[in-house]
This record gives C-alpha cells, structure tokens and sequence, in this order.
C-alpha cells in the first residue's frame, strides 16, 4: 500500500529525535492531535523496524532518524520544474511511476520504504525505513526504445559524478552494466524499464537504489555490500544527496537526448570497475569467461576470451572471477 509521506509522523519523529522520553499525552498535546494518533503513528512506526521504545506510556526513540523533506530538496535544486512525490512507503517507487502514466514527466519519486523493493533480474532490493535513497525517475523521450542503448551506464555515470561531487573523496566505482560499488562492494544499483508508447516516443522509468545511512544490518541471504556510512564513516544528510542525485540526473539525461551515449563513453572508462579483470558474464543459463575490456559505443561489454577472441554483450550479470 501507498502512504504519502505524513507531516504528523514527521513531527513524531522530530519530537523523539531529542532520544528522551516523550509521553503519548505530552506529544498530543504539543502537535495538536489525538493521543491515539500518536499512538497509531508510533505503531507505524514499529512496523517499519524503527527501534521505539514502548515504556508507561511513553515513547523513545533509540536512534535518531532524519527523513527526506520536500522543501529541503527544493531549495538545493538548481533543477527547479521536476515534479517531485515523497512517499513514506509504497511497494516500488518504479511500480509506483508506472502506475502514474501516461504522465510524461519529468517526476521523481523518493520514498523512505519500500515493501516490495526489485533489483534486476527479479532480485528482490533490500529497503529499510529512513535511511537511504529509494528514488524512481519518470521521462518521455521523443525517440525508439532501439535508441536507447546505454542509457543504464549514463545513469551510473551521474549517480557516481553526484556522488563525487558532494565529496572529492569519495570514489564511486560501476560494475557493468550498473552497480554502483564503492570500495569492493556494491552500495547501490540501477533498475531501467522502458516502454514503448503509441506516438513512437517512449517513456523510461529509472529506478536507483543507494545504500546511504545503513550500518549493522543483517539481511539474510544477501550479497556483500556497504553503504556510504560504511565509507565516510558518519551519517550523511539523503536531502542533500538526493538533490545532488536529481540534477546531475536530469542535466545528464539531457545530453543523452541530445547527443546519445557517445558523450559518456569516455566518462565511462574513469568509473569501470570490470577494466582488465578476469570476469564471469551470465545470459540467462549460459556463463562466459574473460577478460574485461571496456565497452563499446553501444555500452557493450567486450571480453577477451582465452583464445583471443572479442566477444560483446548487451546484457548480462558479471562477476569478478
Ligand atoms: C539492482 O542493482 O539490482 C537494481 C536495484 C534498483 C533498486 C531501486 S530502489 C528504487 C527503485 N525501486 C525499486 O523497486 N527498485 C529501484
């Protein structure tokens, strides 16, 4: 189910973010509602994990937790037009957009949950409340789904060039065909769906998923993976992560309109964290093995066979062997 991100949990979290204990009573009082509400706020709350504790009728909140606000977003964008929808929770923010067409966009959606969060190949992508970036990008583009190779690499291209902007730093790595890695392990992937529309243009939706404030967490069954808490050793502000995220995103995808992948061919090299190792590439049941080497005009990962050979794939999950 969707929830709109609600300004009264919000205000809920605000009050308990001080790590004292409020009484349910005091915060009715203080925030103009019911004490039953607060009640069913706090309830919510539990119910996406958040550690609360329940003591006499009064509420504490073990960690503190700054969720992502509208107007702070806002007033970072330089990209001022995009169409922006904060969610509290939904299934997939990519769902979500897709459900909201034939709307051409540009929307961004973020939300702080997701119940049914979706990796490629129908992996399921980990969404935890309140601590990273969930967004989904809506845009219709007056050209072929054919002509919309690479489009995924661009992506990771922007995500990293935000990244890296907010901190000189910071090193963000890609492992084709788009997971963002930051030292060894992945922090963040890309989830592109594009559908063809009747006039011939298309619409895309891009889905990027970044693992920003998340530290001891245990997912059973899942890969390694880190997060940026894990590198920069503190919490960073999402605000102004996903502000940096939306405009580097949108001014990027405008070069892409106008110019395709080209453009970014060269970026790409900087961030290729496949160059020249030994690499597993799966297609559906079928595994090769090679070398990497880089990607062709189209994004095309190019491996080295043993015996010299070049092959291309314009899809598939690779491994560092
Ligand atoms: C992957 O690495 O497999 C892709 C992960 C993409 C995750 C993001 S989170 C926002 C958007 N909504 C989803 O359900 N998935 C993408």
């Amino acid at each position: 189910m969707t929830h709109q991100l609600s300004p009264n949990l919000l205000k809920v979290i605000q009050t308990l973010n001080d790590g004292k204990r409020h009484a349910g009573s005091d915060m009715a009082k203080q925030l103009g509602i019911s004490r039953t509400a607060v009640w069913k706020i706090v309830q919510r709350l539990k119910n996406y994990n958040l550690a609360i504790e329940v003591q006499h009728q009064g509420y504490r909140l073990i960690e503190p937790v700054h969720l992502i606000e509208k107007a702070k977003i806002k007033k970072l964008l330089k990209n001022k037009e995009i169409s922006m929808e904060i969610l509290e929770s939904v299934l997939s923010t990519n769902d979500y957009l897709r459900n909201i067409r034939p709307n051409k966009g540009p929307i961004v959606c973020l939300a702080e949950y997701q119940t049914k969060g979706r990796g490629r190949l129908g992996r399921e992508w980990m969404s935890p409340f309140g601590c990273n970036i969930y967004c989904s990008f809506l845009f219709t583009v007056n050209k072929d789904i054919s002509e919309l190779s690479g489009l995924s690499l661009v992506i990771g291209i922007l995500a990293s060039q935000a990244l890296e902007s907010l901190n000189h730093n910071l090193k963000s790595m890609l492992k084709w065909p788009n997971d963002i890695y930051l030292g060894d392990k992945k922090a963040g992937g890309i989830l592109i769906e594009v559908m063809a529309e009747a006039n011939g243009s298309c619409t895309a939706i891009i889905g990027i998923g970044l693992n920003v404030n998340m530290k001891d967490v245990h997912f059973a069954n899942n890969k390694p993976w880190t997060s940026l808490e894990h590198i920069v050793k503190q919490k960073s502000d999402r605000n102004v992560i996903a502000a940096k995220l939306i405009d580097y995103i949108l001014n990027g995808l405008d070069v892409y309109v106008e110019e395709g992948f080209k453009p970014f061919l060269k970026e790409w090299k900087k961030y290729d964290y496949l160059a020249n190792k030994d690499v597993s590439v799966q297609v559906g049941k079928t595994k090769s093995a090679g070398i990497a080497k880089g990607i062709d005009e189209n994004g095309f990962l190019i491996l080295e066979t043993s015996k010299g050979a070049k092959e291309k794939f314009s899809s598939g999950d690779t491994t560092v062997i």
